[in-house]
């Protein structure tokens, strides 16, 4: 399962492409506003940092399908090579990733809360899906499941989409996901320094 980092802060990001095996970078604008710079000078540096063979998924803001078509030209036009614009899975998000796909953008589909949110996103043309398990585990109660119903769907029907499973709060929903089969997941910093320690507690996990 390739292991991408979620943050939108340099060092965070630097440190840890120098320590661990990363392959790939998420951010979001909250992350980004978190950062207090302006947003274009932000991502371009994230973008930046990174080998061109390490993706990065840059989410827009727009709220509907013009918006969010606007802003996902201007993340292509302001970032070089290797990148996927991250579009949460509403009705005027499939519009948007339905349009861009035809023409050639790579779209992650994001804010994934539900299997058939992850089908019709895949089926407008998204190349990657981002189940967010922390909050489903909140809210339904099987952010894992629902992983592994998605990995399930997709392998059964052909389709080439993959799961990038995003939203942790603690190391065993990792290690679910991974157990569910995800392709993919994208893990705070935070997160990683634990995935990286030892536990004293739990010497499983
Ligand atoms: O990248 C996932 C993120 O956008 C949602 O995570 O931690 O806010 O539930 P969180």
């Amino acid at each position: 399962m390739k292991m991408l980092v979620d943050s939108a802060n340099i060092s965070e990001i630097e440190s840890l492409l120098d320590s661990l095996p990363i392959d790939g970078v998420t951010t979001n604008p909250a992350l980004i506003a978190g950062e207090k710079r302006p947003f274009k000078q932000q991502i371009k540096e994230i973008r930046r940092l990174l080998p061109d063979h390490l993706p990065l998924h840059a989410q827009i803001i727009g709220k509907d399908c013009a918006g969010m078509m606007e802003q996902a030209k201007d993340l292509h036009d302001w970032l070089d090579g290797n990148v996927w614009i991250k579009i949460p899975v509403t009705k005027e998000g499939l519009r948007a990733i339905q349009q861009l796909s035809k023409e050639n953008f790579r779209i992650t589909g994001t804010a994934v809360y539900t299997a058939a949110q992850a089908v019709l996103a895949a089926k407008a043309g998204a190349g990657y899906v981002a189940p967010y398990v922390n909050r489903i585990d909140n809210e339904f109660g099987d952010g894992a499941g629902t992983v592994k119903t998605i990995v399930g769907l997709f392998s059964m029907y052909g389709f080439h989409c993959k799961v990038l499973a995003a939203s942790f709060k603690h190391k065993g929903q990792i290690l679910s996901v991974m157990e569910a089969g995800s392709h993919e997941a994208t893990i705070s910093p935070a997160l990683f320094g634990k995935l990286a320690s030892i536990s004293r507690y739990r010497p499983g996990y």
